[in-house]
């Protein structure tokens, strides 16, 4: 069958004649006008590929997700050489090729596409089926071994801290986690992808308003993002002598549209070749409503929070250990699981203590957490301990500073799997009333 292709520019319009004289493999079924023609073209379903004119557009990477989600592969016709930065999963041919040597890339491309209807339903569209990281994902391990071997280029570790809202402490467990794994030798990278409210810098004392994120994806969209230009933006902090580098969030929440997935995936792939284990602060919010949009070019804010889902080895779910925070966990495991189902995350609650849900805390969540019956256990408590957060914040450090032997610090570091040295017996709780748990499962909403 003949493969609907439309144009875009004039080098590519010069074409036409030339295919429709094959009578073959390709069909140019429209020349587009511009960029909004030729996105509306493929969002209406009318092209499986797109044949691009040298300076027809700029051709980024969130364009070519938006053309491939839409279903188009992209051929980009070129005056010489790619260039220094092709894009990933443009076909690039001359411009001034036979006729069938451009049908021939029209099939390649589609080929390498694939046939377009296994498009991915609910939020997952945000990935781009065909996406590729760089590297093959390595399989989800722990994150940190004890005598960390040097990984390969590519190799490095992603895991995205995430969880619903309310201020469960997202950040605080990214930081510290980061911090931890940093002072035992990892190599780390410490990610602020959250698109509402951006904290990392401001948390770490950072008087940064250059927005390390926005402007790496910025140069990714691009095309050709590797990680030593990832180590040139990124900052550096010290923890205890070691260095943490850090890609600080958007300065302001109405930046967002900076962080396009596209570019996003490209940062993560080329953080793997620079770290071996990147700790990024996701959004709390995985709603898709925006989908339903067809603006053509419509960013989608929470696109960056799906996207580092997507590419994740691993995800911690931070949930505020009391009666709202519990079914709110609840609902947003829910949620994702059906926007990133490949995500397997590991359910951690924060702020524990006796005051919100009674006697021996730990076992009261796990019993409410039980009566709810998710599937997923619950694989770390982390306490409350004010004076140890507000400590780290006015400082702008990590607990492993300000506050080494506080029960938080180590119950941080256990989940890092990074081992503590001098620590102390039990968190401490305040041994208050016997709050009861609520026992009503029908309270607590599936
Ligand atoms: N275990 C804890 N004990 C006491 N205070 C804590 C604890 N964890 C976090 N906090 C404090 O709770 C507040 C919110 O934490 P944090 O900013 O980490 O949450 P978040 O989930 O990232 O919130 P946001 O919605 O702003 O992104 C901060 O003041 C932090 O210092
Ligand atoms: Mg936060």
């Amino acid at each position: 069958m003949s493969i609907p292709v439309v144009t875009l520019g004039a080098a590519a319009s010069a074409h036409v004649p030339g295919l429709e004289q094959l009578r073959g493999p390709v069909t140019v079924v429209r020349r587009c006008d511009g960029l909004a023609d030729l996105v509306a073209a493929c969002q209406s379903g009318l092209a499986r590929a797109a044949i691009i004119a040298p300076g027809a557009v700029e051709l980024t990477a969130s364009l070519v997700d938006r053309l491939r989600f839409a279903g188009a592969a992209v051929v980009a016709l070129t005056d010489g050489a790619p260039g220094p930065d092709p894009v990933d999963g443009v076909e690039y041919v001359g411009a001034t090729v036979e006729a069938a040597v451009l049908a021939d890339a029209v099939t390649r491309a589609v080929g390498r596409f694939g046939d377009g209807s296994a498009r991915p339903k609910g939020s997952l569209a945000y990935a781009d089926p065909l996406y590729q990281p760089a590297a093959a994902p390595p399989s989800p391990a722990a994150l940190h071994a004890e005598a960390p071997a040097a990984e390969g280029p590519g190799d490095g570790r992603i895991v995205a801290v995430w969880g619903p809202s309310g201020s469960p402490g997202r950040t605080t467990v990214a930081i510290n986690m980061a911090a931890e794994l940093a002072a035992s030798g990892t190599s780390v990278l410490l990610v602020d992808a959250d698109t509402y409210g951006a904290s990392i810098g401001a948390s770490l004392g950072l008087l940064d308003e250059s927005a390390g994120l926005a402007q790496a994806c910025r140069i990714a969209d691009q095309g050709g993002f590797t990680g030593s230009a990832l180590e040139r933006i990124a900052v550096s902090v010290a923890i205890k002598g070691a260095r943490l580098r850090v890609l600080t969030g958007i300065t302001r929440p109405d930046r967002w549209p900076e962080l396009r997935p596209a570019a996003l995936g490209q940062v993560l792939d080329a953080a793997r070749s620079l770290v071996e284990v990147t700790v990024v602060d996701c959004g709390f919010c995985l709603e898709a409503d925006e989908e339903l949009s067809f603006d053509t070019l419509a960013p989608r804010r929470n696109g960056a929070a799906l996207r580092c889902l997507e590419v994740a080895d691993s995800v911690i779910a931070v949930g505020g250990a009391d009666t709202v925070g519990v079914p709110r966990m609840v609902k947003a495991l829910a949620e994702l699981a059906d926007a990133v189902p490949t995500a397997a995350p590991r359910v951690v609650f924060n702020k524990v203590r006796a005051a919100a849900v009674g006697r021996a805390p730990e076992a009261q969540l796990r019993e409410a957490w039980e009566r709810f019956g998710p599937t997923t256990g619950i694989a770390a408590f982390l306490p409350v301990d004010h004076a140890a957060a507000d400590q780290a914040l006015l400082a702008g450090t990590a607990l492993l500073e300000t506050a080494p032997a506080s029960a938080l610090r180590i119950a941080i570091a256990d989940l890092a799997d990074v081992p503590v040295t001098g620590r102390r017996g039990r968190m401490p709780g305040p041994r208050l009333r016997d709050v009861r748990f609520p026992g009503n499962p029908a309270r607590l909403p599936r």
